[in-house]
């Protein structure tokens, strides 16, 4: 590949922008972009604990994989208070969403397992106490290694710092469920740089986290796809003419946005095994636009490269919105240049009546997209809520060229396999 000079030095390719302009077509609540209206009826999976951000096992290529017909999910995942009186209100209520509030500093990683790609039954925690070096386990992706069931889960230790790390376990079937063994030595890859990505030392509202490893399909080598910040010291970043992209007049005033400097990070193994990585610039850029891009994930279809990425409406900067939920670009190559779908980024955002029903979404590539209740209206006003933390119904999306259309929904859940792998 030809290499080029530009902000982040001599590299092979330069981070594709997300600009204001791409962010000004965004719309909430166009029908082919919006997620069905959840229900305030919905089930929860368990009383005991929240869950939210899920990771379906899956191969290194991004096939959602079963196990002796078993299907399998990680989850973060959080006990629930209901009578701790740290939680009660000045009644003595459940203060449920304080609980919930607080839930991603006691996240710890749980696994589930189920027969139908749904109703899904408690496995437990993945790790033991103590195993994980931090205090959080945040969000990550189990990859199924091999027919003996070895499991590389990469994921995020949290506080202090944010490592982004892996630790090797193994998938156990039975006539009656699954167990997931060993897991028991976190092994620890990398941490932000300061000169591609944003420390902590550069900005105490930095993101460094959920790694994604996945083999290119084009050039066969391993590489990892990561949340990040765009290095620099908070409020350094400029936004400038590539930034705001070709905005109609009117739309050059860029407020504050140079706060937001979002980016989808991409790292290279050095080797086979995924145990030593070289951070690359990053693929795609959204500084002045949002300041999360998180999760990002693939979807490789008709020879394109489908980059997906979940952000909020709190994190865009001043003068651009959109709603909660999930993002996308797609390029011919895997270092771009990567183009909106859509126009405009928006894949699948909440309902404006509904702004937080769901997130963390998690498009697959049979155009099935899982994600989590967040909170629910359950009332006109909005006023009253219930909190969800249990699993969103899955909605399925059809990915063409540069659109997707939403196009079904299903149950809550629905995680179905698309292959099954039979344990030696
Ligand atoms: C998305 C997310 C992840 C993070 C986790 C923390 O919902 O913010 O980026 O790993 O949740 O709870």
């Amino acid at each position: 590949m030809k290499s080029t000079t530009g902000k982040f030095g001599k590299t092979p390719h330069q981070p594709s922008l997300w600009t204001r302009a791409d962010a000004l077509k965004v719309h909430a609540d166009d029908p082919t972009t919006t997620q069905p209206l959840v229900s305030a009826n919905f089930p929860v999976l368990s009383d005991d604990v929240f869950i939210w951000d899920t990771m379906p096992l899956r191969d290194i290529d991004g096939n959602i994989t079963s196990v002796d017909g078993w299907s399998v999910i990680f989850t973060l995942t959080a006990d629930r208070h209901p009578n701790d009186p740290q939680y009660l209100d000045q009644n003595g209520n459940y203060d449920v969403i304080r609980d919930w509030n607080d839930r991603h500093g006691r996240a710890k990683m749980y696994y589930w397992f189920s027969r139908t790609g749904k109703d899904w039954k408690l496995g437990g925690r993945v790790m033991a106490e103590g195993v994980s070096p931090t205090v959080r386990e945040w969000a990550g992706t189990p990859i199924l290694l091999n027919e003996q069931g070895d499991v590389d889960l990469y994921y995020t230790a949290v506080t202090p710092g944010a490592t982004i790390v892996k630790v090797r376990g193994r998938v156990v079937t039975t006539e009656h469920g699954v167990s997931l063994v060993g897991f028991e030595k976190v092994k620890p890859l990398f941490e932000a740089d300061g000169k591609m990505y944003q420390t902590e030392a550069q900005n105490a509202f930095w993101g460094f986290r959920d790694p994604w490893p996945f083999r290119d399909p084009k050039d066969g080598k391993l590489y990892m796809l990561f949340e990040g910040n765009v290095a620099g010291e908070r409020g350094s970043h400029k936004v400038g003419k590539a930034e705001i992209g070709d905005v109609p007049p009117g739309y050059e005033d860029v407020g504050n946005s140079r706060f937001q400097t979002a980016c989808v990070g991409i790292a290279v193994a050095r080797d086979e095994d995924g145990d030593d990585w070289e951070m690359l610039p990053p693929l795609l850029t959204a500084v002045g636009v949002n300041d999360q891009t998180e999760r990002p994930h693939f979807v490789f279809q008709d020879g394109k490269y489908y980059l997906f990425t979940i952000s909020h409406t709190f994190t865009y900067a001043d003068g651009v919105t959109g709603p909660d939920g999930v993002y996308g670009f797609v390029a011919d190559s895997l270092f771009g240049p990567y183009v909106p779908l859509n126009g405009s980024g928006l894949v699948l955002g909440n309902p404006s009546s509904q702004p937080f029903q769901t997130y963390s979404h998690c498009v697959m590539p049979n155009g099935l997209v899982t994600s989590f209740i967040d909170s629910v209206p359950t009332d006109d006003t909005g006023t009253q809520i219930r909190i969800g933390g249990t699993e969103a119904p899955t909605v399925g999306i059809k990915i063409k060229g540069q659109q997707t259309f939403v196009v079904a929904e299903y149950d809550y859940g629905y995680i179905p396999p698309m292959l099954d792998v039979t344990l030696k």
